[in-house]
């Protein structure tokens, strides 16, 4: 009885990359002829695959996106507003052309309030690629504090447009080139921190309310995707020293030992330290890791 359950949890899934850990050991055990060797990195690996990358023009879209680069993805196309990418945009994309494994960086101008172009963008990566592999919906914006009792309406139906709509329509983009060919997929919607707590002294009821609702939206389309092997998680940053904050940190200095003195590790965080938590969501690291939220934010949650 006990077999049969093994036998039947074991034809449910298997690694993609073959035995690993225990399973891996014993099979060395049975068999001397196999030379055991590290897989972990492996696991990690990114190799061909195909990634969509909103708000990739800068910040933590960006850095996030040279990570998958560096693991391997064939190609990552990175969308944004600005016409022309920035020159940030262009060092990153000559760096990744030298690395020597034959990944690239690619860009384009696109609003994600803009789900009939989205769409459309991502059939056309699809028809190229003859795949999609992984989706970081990262654009987002947040606007200058206002009492939640006077919010202005146009305000906040612009933040909740780009912060929830925008990542929907990205995620279906890249989702439904995902279900086209059938390989599956992992598809992370950046939501923040502000999705789950309330950043003291600041007035941003659009933007927390906007990253609430993208908290629910991963466990939502997880529920409905995961019988298409397309995985759904949520990632939360904490305070990261970037142009979005360093909108508000340059203006008021004293900002910045504030924010640091919200979380255990005492300092707010680095957009590269993005670099290994978003390779592992993107990569087979991660295949039962789903309608998860991933917060990394220096343990600001903890307090
Ligand atoms: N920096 C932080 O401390 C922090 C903390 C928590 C969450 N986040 C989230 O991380 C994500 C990335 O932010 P960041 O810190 O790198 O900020 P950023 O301002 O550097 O990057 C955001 C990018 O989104 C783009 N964007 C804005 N509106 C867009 C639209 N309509 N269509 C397409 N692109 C658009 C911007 O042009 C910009 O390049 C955001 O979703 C943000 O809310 C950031």
């Amino acid at each position: 009885m006990a077999s049969e359950v093994r036998q039947r949890a074991k034809a449910q899934s298997a690694s993609p990359i073959g035995p690993l850990g225990i399973e891996a050991a014993l099979e060395a055990k049975a068999n001397p002829t196999i030379q055991p060797r590290p897989k972990i990195f492996d696991e990690f690996a990114l190799t061909d695959r195909v990634a969509l990358v909103s708000g990739g023009n800068r910040g933590l879209g960006l850095e996030m996106a040279i990570a998958l680069c560096e693991a391997g993805a064939r190609v990552v196309y990175c969308f944004d507003l600005p016409k022309e990418p920035s020159e940030e945009f262009i060092a990153s994309r000559e760096y990744v052309s030298k690395l020597g494994n034959n990944s690239r960086l690619e860009y384009f101008s696109a609003d994600v309030r803009d789900q009939a172009l989205l769409w459309k963008k991502a059939e056309d990566i699809g028809n190229k690629e003859q795949r999609m592999d992984i989706c970081i919906a990262a654009a987002g914006i947040l606007t200058a504090h206002a009492d939640c009792l006077e919010y202005p309406g146009e305000q906040f139906r612009e933040v909740m447009d780009v912060n929830t709509t925008g990542v929907l329509f990205t995620a279906q983009a890249a989702g439904q080139q995902m279900a086209r060919f059938g390989n599956g997929g992992s598809i992370i919607l950046i939501a923040s921190i502000s999705g789950s707590v309330t950043n003291r002294d600041h007035a941003w009821v659009s933007y927390n309310s906007s990253k609430s609702a993208v908290l629910q939206m991963a466990r939502s389309m997880a529920c409905e995707l995961g019988m298409k092997k397309i995985r759904v998680n949520s990632l939360s940053p904490g305070y990261i020293y970037i142009q979005m904050t360093a909108a508000y940190l340059d203006k008021q200095p004293h900002l910045l030992d504030k924010w640091s003195s919200l979380n255990p590790l005492g300092r707010i965080g680095r957009p590269d330290e993005f670099r290994g938590v978003v390779t592992w969501l993107a990569s087979d690291a991660s295949t039962f890791c789903t309608g998860s939220d991933i917060i990394v934010s220096g343990g600001h949650t903890s307090w």
